[in-house]
């Protein structure tokens, strides 16, 4: 099926954003160019996602520079840069003018992206940040965590769109902590309700599985998820196809859409 056939086609479908990073960091664990992240991406494609996401680092630990350019030209679907707001970052970014652009906050130490970006408190920094490449032609994304008042200060930036970090539900149901999960699920789905309201496009990611999805899926004024880790990791046993055919599956499920 060509990639561009891929695409939504009833609005209460949620979009799936496939994130490819650790394609990429089981390649640089041997050096090299195997497993090839654009092959990834194109296997995506054909399994039903609407779009690839891709994380360039500024330690480059998993995707690199060369990754991005091959992924801008040869990928059908959307391809969504996940970057730190940095000059560096920035650079690259307006250069090769991704269908979109997730701001994320980033520190070198860290496992995997650890929380939201402070979009209230660093409003001075993100401003600069949101104008060019929104003037650039990408659409600007900002990965926060699900309260009020980082979904005002993301309004008020500009940004059409936010992306809520749900990691800490996926791992509180995950870790069976019932109670946890409950508290958490309700902060996202009062946040993308309040998103909604202030005319946000409300997407979600972070440690999303299949066990974790459905709730989250469920919530109607959400847009689309980015899902990673788990996905490629699910491939070792399944295949990439299998396992992005199965999530695609839950998520359609999750909305009383048609796969
Ligand atoms: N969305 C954002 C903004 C992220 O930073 C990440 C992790 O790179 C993801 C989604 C995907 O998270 P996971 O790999 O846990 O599915």
């Amino acid at each position: 099926m060509p990639a561009s056939k891929a695409t939504s086609h009833t609005s209460n479908r949620l979009r799936l954003g496939v994130n490819i990073d650790h394609v990429a960091t089981i390649r640089n664990a041997r050096g090299g160019s195997l497993p090839d992240p654009l092959r990834a991406a194109q296997m995506a494609a054909a399994a039903g996602a609407d779009g690839i996401t891709a994380h360039l680092r500024e330690d480059r630990r998993h995707i690199s520079d060369e990754d991005i350019v091959r992924l801008s030209a040869e990928i059908d679907l959307p391809l969504n840069l996940e970057m730190a707001a940095t000059s560096e970052m920035l650079e690259i970014a307006l250069r090769h003018k991704p269908h979109a652009v997730c701001l994320v906050p980033e520190k070198r130490e860290e496992r995997t992206t650890e929380g939201g970006l402070d979009v209230a408190g660093g409003h001075n920094h993100l401003a600069p940040y949101v104008r060019s490449l929104s003037q650039n032609g990408s659409r600007v994304s900002l990965f926060i965590e699900a309260s009020s008042e980082q979904l005002l200060a993301s309004a008020s930036l500009g940004a059409p769109v936010v992306e809520l970090h749900v990691g800490a539900y996926c791992d509180a149901l995950a870790d069976g902590r019932a109670k946890d999960a409950a508290f958490e699920f309700e902060r996202i789905e009062k946040a993308v309700n309040q998103g909604a309201e202030l005319g946000l496009e409300v997407h979600a990611g972070h440690g999303i599985t299949y066990d974790t999805v459905s709730a989250v899926a469920a919530l109607p004024t959400l847009t689309e998820l980015n899902i990673g880790h788990f996905l490629i990791g699910e491939a070792i046993f399944v295949g990439l196809e299998a396992a992005i055919f199965r999530m695609r599956h839950l998520m359609d499920a999750a909305r009383g859409v048609a796969g």
